[in-house]
């Protein structure tokens, strides 16, 4: 009868591997190169997850936001620019808001043509360099940004520093008395509409077409 074949010993010395010990059943060698694997998995996903859910968050993000009331008309002016705060995703508190600043249509200051969507002006505060939340100075007549000095005049437009467009804004109606505000949308140097974009993402020339509106965010008629 041929010789059974004996089963391989889980231990490291019977299987006569250099360096090892009894009742070792993996080499340090290769127990050090597993651990090694492992820690560079974890340094990898240290890495490439945060970007990952930095290029994937806007994806998520809800475009659908539901048209509000921020006050009455006789509330803004068309000099200057009043605060408001409104809710941008809804179901998470405070996250989910924003601030606002909106005035009265002025056709000294606003050079793009007067429709049923800008009888009044709301400028986002989100910075179009890398989205830092910029405030609304009333002496200098300029919204600044305290992260990396970008400035822009009272239409939104940018006057200084590395933001590559115009603040965004928000289409605003009139519903009886009160000023209520609708979806975000971007603006070129020329404040045409364009349907939302990114922060960093200019819009003049060929910008418009490098940098295209995700297919999530809703386009509302007058956008590119
Ligand atoms: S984020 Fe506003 S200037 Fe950089």
């Amino acid at each position: 009868m041929a010789d059974q074949k004996q089963p391989k010993s889980k231990y490291t010395l019977d299987r006569k591997i250099p360096g090892a010990f009894e009742g070792e059943t993996v080499t340090r060698r290769r127990a050090m190169v597993v651990a090694g694997q492992a820690a560079g998995g974890v340094a990898a996903a240290a890495f490439i997850l945060p970007t990952l859910g930095f290029a994937m968050g806007p994806i998520f993000e809800k475009q659908d936001q539901p048209w509000q009331s921020v006050g009455k008309i006789d509330e803004f002016n068309d000099e200057s620019y009043v605060p408001r705060t409104i809710t941008l995703v809804e179901g998470i508190g405070d996250a989910g808001k924003s601030t606002v600043y909106i005035r009265k249509y002025n056709p000294a200051l606003d050079t793009e043509p007067r429709d049923e969507y800008n009888k009044y002006i709301a400028i986002s505060t989100l910075c179009m360099h890398l989205g830092c939340p910029v405030r609304f100075t009333a002496a200098a007549q300029r919204f600044i940004c305290p992260c990396h000095g970008g400035v822009y005049d009272i239409v939104g437009k940018v006057s200084g520093g590395p933001p590559v467009r115009p603040l965004d804004r928000f289409y605003t109606q009139l519903e009886g008395d009160a000023v209520v505000i609708g979806p975000r949308f971007s603006v070129n140097s020329e404040l045409r509409r364009f349907s939302p974009r990114d922060p960093g993402e200019p819009l003049d020339g060929v910008g418009q077409y490098l940098y295209p509106s995700r297919p999530s965010m809703r386009k509302i008629k007058g956008t590119s």
